[in-house]
């Protein structure tokens, strides 16, 4: 990439690509937890070498790029979304040196690198925390944070009511020496406190973050945290009990303002050409207003998370594809669509779970345990069912092998800050984050060089191991290596979708000359003219019918 606005196509490309074609609209973007992606050092966590050693694995699936989840300098209390330096590697992951070498590999491979930008909050180790700690209120150095005082007599109680995703108060007080000290506001963890967007140095740093980036070639970023970075003015309680939704509302999410920030970013961006792009983590329930993250002169994609809610309800699956496309196509943008990341119950496991609400709680060893062969069934069907579908598609390292959510990891073991913050009450994330199976005759499954492995994995990754999987008809891998080809060769990423009449719990459309049928029900489905099946999971279609729990691809031209 270039700085004059002619942007090196990493795939060799003549075009630059434009909000019109841009190259995000279909992309198939595969996730990378660099923690757990694999490990070159044999320290049990894995690092950018590690990730450099199996690129291979990433091309073979086809896709067009890689987010690699934050690998930057950080204390890992919140795995690295806790970042004390936002313009190098951390030692455990390796050096910028190293980083850079990824990012020439990728693109040599024909990937696109996206990597991962956390404005919300530093970690409480950043210098600029550290400074706001030591200095008096009203200084400078605190108001690139949100301190305020406490009420109460003395100070002594949080300033509003609001409560941190992780569970507790969102406000911890400083120790600082003076009679009074003030509170600090930290959506997330206590070492994760909040940046203060109104004030223009934070806006400023954040540019300059993004041209560093830019600068050594990476071709885009994913927001954390997009709908969390501006808070309403005066900080007022949080009058919504929110505690149940998926998409919690109140004065800290979705503020307006936060939309000025994204379009100074997209000029930063297109400082670099037009094919850089941003991807917004945005839990945003409306979907006309999460469109407005993905405005022409603001972001390029928005995660699609009312559509990874909707599990495995056909009815409720179309309401949001309908909605969605809906929204987005009065602001010209595709629909980005995804099952699984580091934060949610693996789809493989949580499309077999009747608790809807299981995705955020986490499961543990005492809670009921999902059935492991429905819940890969489902996975490999809806999977097959988002990647037919128009629009960008991401997929979260490991879903290629089938991989389940570790449901027994022992407590000991867990890491998640909201285990802990919570009494337990909330189980976590560290289900989802297991070290990746390579190799099945391998200490660790080929994670690292030895049987070092930062969390445990359960014994059933060993028969899901990539090395029982590569080249073999039927796996997992082999159908989404086949079902990607497919997508890309009949540009179903490109298309446009037309349902198809369906009974109760069937969803059934076209998109060009492929027809899309996903069996959510509990009968078999007629496929009437059993057109050429194109891709399926084994054994989806019997005497005709398409059995429940799963999908096919089949030839309508
Ligand atoms: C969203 C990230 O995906 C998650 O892992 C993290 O804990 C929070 N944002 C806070 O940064």
């Amino acid at each position: 990439m270039t700085a004059s606005g002619t942007a090196t196509d990493v795939t060799g490309r003549a075009e630059s690509a434009t909000g019109e074609d841009g190259w995000w609209r279909d992309a198939v973007i595969y996730q990378i937890y660099p923690r757990s992606f694999a490990d070159s050092d044999g320290d049990g966590m894995g690092d950018l070498n590690g990730i450099r050693e199996h690129l291979d694995h990433i091309e073979s699936l086809g896709v067009d790029a890689v987010w690699l989840s934050p690998f930057y300098p950080s204390p890992q209390a919140d795995a690295g979304y806790d970042v004390a330096d936002y313009r190098d590697v951390n030692p455990t992951f390796g050096t910028l040196a190293d980083f850079d070498a990824l990012l020439a590999q990728a693109h040599d491979l024909g990937l696109r690198v996206v990597i991962d930008l956390v404005p919300n909050h530093t970690s409480s180790e950043h210098a600029w925390f550290k400074a706001a700690v030591t200095s008096l209120p009203g200084s400078p150095e605190r108001a690139r944070y949100i301190f305020r005082d406490g009420k109460g007599a003395e100070g002594e109680l949080p300033p509003n009511n609001w409560g941190s995703v992780f569970g507790g108060t969102a406000w911890t007080r400083v120790e600082d020496g003076t009679e009074r000290p003030q509170w600090y506001l930290h959506l997330f963890d206590t070492r994760q406190p909040d940046l203060n967007w109104e004030n223009p140095e934070v806006i400023a740093e954040f540019k300059d973050v993004l041209r560093f980036w830019l600068s050594r070639g990476v071709d885009g970023f994913r927001i954390d945290v997009a709908h969390g970075l501006i808070k309403e003015k005066g900080l007022p309680d949080n009058l919504q009990d929110t505690s149940q939704d998926a998409t919690p509302t109140g004065p800290m999410w979705n503020q307006p303002g936060v939309h000025e920030i994204y379009r100074g970013w997209h000029r930063v961006l297109r400082e670099f050409g037009n094919d850089p792009m941003l991807v917004a983590e945005a839990w945003v329930s409306d979907p006309s207003a999460l469109a407005f993250y993905v405005r022409s002169d603001e972001m390029q994609q928005a995660f699609n998370f009312n559509f990874l809610l909707a599990g495995w309800d056909a009815s409720e699956m179309r309401r949001q594809i309908d909605q969605t496309r809906a929204a987005n196509a009065v602001v010209g943008a595709t629909t980005t669509w995804v099952l699984s990341n580091h934060d949610v119950v693996r789809h493989a496991t949580r499309l077999a779970m009747t608790d809807r609400n299981a995705w955020r709680h986490g499961i543990g060893p005492e809670d009921p345990q999902p059935d492991a062969a429905l819940g890969l069934d489902r996975a490999r069907a809806a999977t097959m069912f988002i990647l037919a579908l128009p629009g960008g598609a991401y997929i979260y390292q490991g879903e290629e092998l089938g991989l389940p959510e570790h449901t027994t990891l022992p407590s000991d073991v867990r890491q998640d800050p909201t285990f802990r913050r919570t009494g337990g009450k909330v189980i976590g994330r560290d289900g989802c984050r297991v070290p990746l199976p390579w190799d099945s005759t391998r200490p660790g499954l080929g994670f690292g060089p030895d049987e070092n492995t930062w969390l445990p994995q359960p014994d059933s990754f060993a028969g899901l191991a990539a090395d029982r999987q590569n080249g073999v008809p039927g796996s997992t891998l082999e159908l989404y290596r086949a079902a990607i080809a497919i997508r890309r060769e009949r540009a179903l990423g490109d298309g446009d979708i037309a349902w198809n009449p369906s009974p109760d719990g069937v969803l059934d459309f076209t998109n060009g000359t492929t027809r899309i049928v996903l069996n959510a029900s509990a009968d078999p489905f007629p496929l009437e003219a059993v057109e050429t099946v194109l891709a399926s999971s084994d054994d989806a279609v019997r005497d005709g019918e398409l059995l429940p729990n799963h999908a096919v691809w089949l030839d309508v031209d």
